[in-house]
């Protein structure tokens, strides 16, 4: 298996994994491939990666800048020199599951942001996952219309995210 960038080329396929991991899910809202694909068609994703191998394209995983405000602040991240970004989508074909592949995008995704100097990553997910990749509930996060059990953060530099509400990429709003 490869990890590398996605291109335009990828499209189509990264739009048939996402649909495929994502499908009947109790967590999926359904807009997932709609996501990745404003995203991708909007810049928005700072880094994209795909995994592939002998059968094609088997993962996909996105990061794009949020904002987080709160009294008196507004951290206007660009997801470099500081700021904090967040994974997702984030799907792995289902015939391919459960063989590391999720986990590989994601350390590859972690080793890129660090260069780019990001502050740290957030998700909205599963914790018994996410937890395993050093993902933590951060004190007084908050991402509108999300339990917030599922918000979880990992920061590269030390520090928690700050106490706030997360405004994540207009893309998100795709359906
Ligand atoms: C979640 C997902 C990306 C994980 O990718 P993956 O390649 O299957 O994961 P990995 O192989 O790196 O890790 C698998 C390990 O995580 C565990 N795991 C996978 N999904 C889990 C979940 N929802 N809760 C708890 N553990 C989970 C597996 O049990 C496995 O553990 P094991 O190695 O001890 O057996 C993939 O299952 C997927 O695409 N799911 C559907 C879409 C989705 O849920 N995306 C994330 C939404 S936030």
């Amino acid at each position: 298996m490869i990890l590398r960038d996605q291109t335009d080329a990828d499209r189509d396929a990264v739009r048939a994994v996402v649909t495929a991991a994502y499908r009947g899910l109790p967590i999926a809202s359904g807009t997932e491939p709609a996501i990745m694909d404003a995203l991708w068609a909007s810049g928005g994703a700072i880094v994209a990666l795909v995994a592939e191998d002998f059968s094609g394209l088997v993962g996909q995983a996105a990061f794009s800048a949020v904002q987080i405000f709160g009294p008196g602040f507004r951290i206007n991240g660009n997801g470099t020199n500081g700021g904090w970004v967040a994974l997702g989508p984030l799907s792995v074909r289902p015939d391919r599951q459960r063989a590391g592949v999720g986990t590989a995008l994601i350390q590859e995704g972690f080793s890129r942001l660090k260069a780019r100097g990001a502050a740290g990553c957030l998700v909205v997910g599963d914790p018994a996952y996410y937890g395993r990749h050093g993902f933590r509930r951060p004190a007084g996060l908050h991402v509108p219309g999300v339990p917030d059990r599922y918000v979880l953060a990992v920061p590269f530099r030390g520090s928690p995210p700050p106490a706030g509400t997360v405004e994540y990429h207009e893309a998100f709003s795709a359906t």
